[in-house]
């Protein structure tokens, strides 16, 4: 992972947004070949889930949310993940993620100064794996004493009072990193909370407003306004690609929990009795779609969510989970919410949200399957997937290591690099501006004339240019005529060239990245 995040940063894929001022966490900026490879992602969840069906519409939803609609969806009273703070570093821990640990608890009643002039009663306690670690209880337990003294106290002028030493097992009340007491687990909201207006009163619920955690609530506000205008008919979906915000208590993992991160999700209309077929169905389309931007689906785990952990309104939920190099962690969850959405908003809003069957003249709401996907960990598991590093022999019998990112054509950020062989050559050059121009309109490509050209594919490589294309003295007829205006082609993975007619550029390359 450290190799990742590291040619991440260097080759221009992600950044830690605000480097400069320390870095802002859980939030990360894209960089010049990050923001490509994102939008292809985009763009190809949008042309296969919305573009090539007749049964899916999308939408762009606003950000900022109304009060209202959260209430009703259940977010403002119930989004919240439980939360405790160590005791010592203040450091702030998902409590239902801390792992349960046994050793030798370390009990005190309190400290005192040494000089006499404090004296606290305060029950504190460190868990340490064996007794003989007795000393580095002591000194984390003299350190939380320390800053309970005051802020210019240093742990060895503090005097422990009361130890005790008992067996711990099973325990979630500890910090796993240095063994200090945790709080009790608190519920925090993880939604971002604003004024919207020019309000004095922050606590105005009529000015309150969130930025949306989900791009889903959107759609089911607006599914009725879509349905009266778009003449769609049971079953059918609608698409929203956007932002979502999450105040997350421990962002981590490089781009993989955010607190500012990027949805595709699809909320799918149908009638009750087809919502179960509806969800396996939705879950070989997803497959499919992650074998095309490079993702096998033998790196995907399916989780069958067993009852007892699906949300109390689902009837049926996929995880899908990818083998990321810090574990197996979600993708994208499928799930049939029955109607639970569209009845919230029914309530809230005092709206008729039904649906008039036209054929069976009954009125009902609608049940909907859900699959919800993040743009972000798709990005960051297309990016695990494609890194390589290959080991090459050259002529001489000297190794060599070759760091490639194998993306699938149609997601790499640059589609094509064009090179002219000797930048000092101008019918080169010329010939290959006029490849860059042809095909710009069509594709992104990049143009390179510095170096040497084998330091220029391994350039290429790092950034998974999957077609590199060489202007060189054959494409100008010299030495063998019948090559007259053809290029070089290398290709990235097999490194093997083949020479293709410059008329004959587009379309070979059109055919291969879309
Ligand atoms: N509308 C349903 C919903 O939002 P979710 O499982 O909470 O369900 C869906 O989120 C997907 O959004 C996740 O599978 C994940 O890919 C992405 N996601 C959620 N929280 C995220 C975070 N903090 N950082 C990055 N991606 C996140």
């Amino acid at each position: 992972m450290e190799k990742i995040v590291s040619l991440c940063k260097r080759r221009g894929f992600i950044f830690q947004a605000a480097e400069i001022y320390g870095g802002l966490n859980g939030c990360w900026d894209y960089g010049p070949m990050g923001v490509e490879l994102k939008r292809n992602l985009k763009e190809y969840w949008w042309r296969k889930t919305v573009q090539e069906r007749d049964d899916v519409v999308g939408m762009d939803g606003s950000i900022l949310t109304h009060n209202s609609v959260l209430v009703a969806s259940g977010h403002v009273g119930g989004f919240s993940d439980p939360m405790c703070d160590c005791l010592l570093t203040k450091e702030r821990l998902r409590a239902d993620q801390v792992p349960a640990q046994s050793g030798m608890g370390f009990f005190y009643t309190g400290a005192a100064k040494k000089d006499g002039s404090w004296n606290m009663e305060k029950e504190y306690s460190v868990l340490v794996e064996t007794e003989k670690q007795a000393d580095k209880a002591r000194k984390t337990a003299a350190q939380y004493y320390a800053q309970l003294a005051g802020k210019d106290v240093s742990h060895k002028e503090i005097e422990l009072q009361g130890e005790r030493m008992e067996p711990v097992t099973d325990s979630t009340m500890y910090n796993p990193a240095n063994g200090s007491l945790l709080t009790e687990a608190r519920e925090f909201n993880l939604m971002f909370k604003t004024t919207i207006g020019a309000t004095s009163d922050e606590n105005d619920p009529n000015a309150t407003g969130w930025l949306r955690p989900e791009t889903a609530q959107s759609i089911f506000c607006q599914y009725k306004n879509i349905l009266d205008s778009s003449r769609v008919k049971l079953p059918f979906g609608i698409a929203q690609i956007g932002k979502s915000f999450r105040n997350e208590i421990n962002p981590r993992n490089f781009t993989f929990r955010s607190r500012e991160f990027e949805q595709m999700e699809i909320e799918y209309f149908c009638r009750p009795e087809d919502g179960l077929r509806l969800v396996d169905e939705w879950l070989e389309k997803r497959l499919s779609f992650y074998d095309e931007v490079g993702v096998p689906r033998e790196h995907i785990h399916i989780l069958d969510v067993p009852d007892d952990e699906r949300a109390f309104y689902s009837k049926k939920t996929y995880d899908l989970e990818y083998e990321f190099p810090f574990g197996i962690q979600e993708l994208e969850g499928i799930a049939y919410r029955t109607d639970y959405d569209l009845t919230c908003h029914q309530k809230g809003s005092g709206r008729p949200l039904e649906y008039f069957d036209e054929e069976t003249r009954e009125k009902f709401i609608p049940h909907v399957v859900e699959p919800s996907a993040g743009c972000d960990r798709t990005v960051l598991a297309i990016i695990c997937e494609a890194y390589d590093e290959e080991e090459l022999v050259d002529d001489k019998g000297k190794k060599d290591v070759r760091t490639v990112l194998r993306f699938v054509p149609r997601i790499a950020p640059i589609k094509a690099a064009i090179f002219p062989l000797l930048k000092k050559n101008e019918e080169q050059v010329r010939i290959a501006r006029e490849i860059e121009k042809t095909l710009q309109p069509w594709m992104t490509v990049f143009y390179d004339e510095a170096g040497a050209v084998g330091r220029r594919y391994r350039r290429q490589d790092e950034v998974g240019t999957p077609f590199c294309i060489t202007v060189d003295f054959e494409t100008l007829g010299e030495n063998d005529p019948s090559l007259k205006d053809t290029v070089t082609i290398r290709h990235r993975d097999s490194m093997e060239q083949e020479r293709v007619a410059v008329k004959d550029l587009l379309h070979w390359l059109i055919a291969r990245v879309r």
